[in-house]
């Protein structure tokens, strides 16, 4: 199988996961993303079991609709049972980067609220120590050389994505070179720099769940 097949195949796994265990009433959480995607194109087929879905991004709020699922402003929503989503890197904790979409902002605020996170990701995605994939950062505009400065003394090299605006108005850095041994401390760190919005460790709110698309099938792993 390819990365795509697995991508879909862990898609699959997660609509399998959730659909027996929602009811007319249950807002989906949904995230940002090619695996994403293949989840929501799934999820479709059971659309009138379910109330709608609160996205993490403007372009998954347009793929919702697409499929006829409606689309909810997570403020009007009070319980959110799952939220699935994919992942730049995985460790062996759950701990997550994401952001590589530039959602991570929005991403982090739906796991917030939901009380079952569902990372569904090919096994390139596990690492044993986060960080060869670059962090990304969210970032006001003005702030950007100062974010950058701060980030050049906490040891990474920032880089600028360039043409980049989020879903919120903002720019991403994303951090090269770093070995991330504390993510939770990190994604700490990070967050107190005057100007960043977010960061994109998960590691104070990690997955719960992750379905892992392998050679050998789906992997479940649970924290
Ligand atoms: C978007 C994300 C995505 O979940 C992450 O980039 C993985 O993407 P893909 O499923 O396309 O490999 O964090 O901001």
């Amino acid at each position: 199988m390819n990365q795509d097949d697995l991508k879909k195949a862990v898609a699959q796994a997660a609509v399998d996961y959730i659909a027996p265990r929602l009811t007319r009433h249950s807002i989906v959480g949904v995230g940002t993303g090619s695996t994403a995607n293949h989840f929501i194109d799934l999820l479709a087929k059971h659309r009138d079991d379910f109330q709608g879905a609160v996205a993490s991004s403007e372009a998954t709020a347009q793929r919702l609709q697409q499929h006829g699922i409606e689309v909810f402003d997570l403020n009007s929503v009070a319980d959110l049972e799952f939220y699935v989503d994919g992942a730049d890197e995985t460790n062996a904790y759950l701990e997550l980067i994401k952001g590589g979409g530039a959602a991570l902002t929005r991403e982090k605020i739906v796991a917030a609220v939901a009380k079952t996170f569902i990372c569904i990701a090919d096994e390139s995605k596990q690492v044993d120590v986060l960080g060869a994939f670059p962090l990304p950062v969210e970032v006001i505009p003005m702030a950007r050389s100062h974010v950058g400065r701060e980030i050049v003394k906490l040891g990474g090299d920032p880089v600028y994505r360039d043409g980049v605006r989020t879903d919120n108005g903002n720019l991403i850095i994303d951090i090269h070179n770093m070995s991330i041994s504390n993510p939770a401390e990190l994604e700490t760190k990070l967050n107190q720099i005057v100007g960043v919005v977010t960061n994109g460790l998960f590691a104070h709110r990690p997955a719960d769940i992750l379905l892992l698309g392998t050679q050998d099938g789906v992997k479940t792993i649970t924290r």
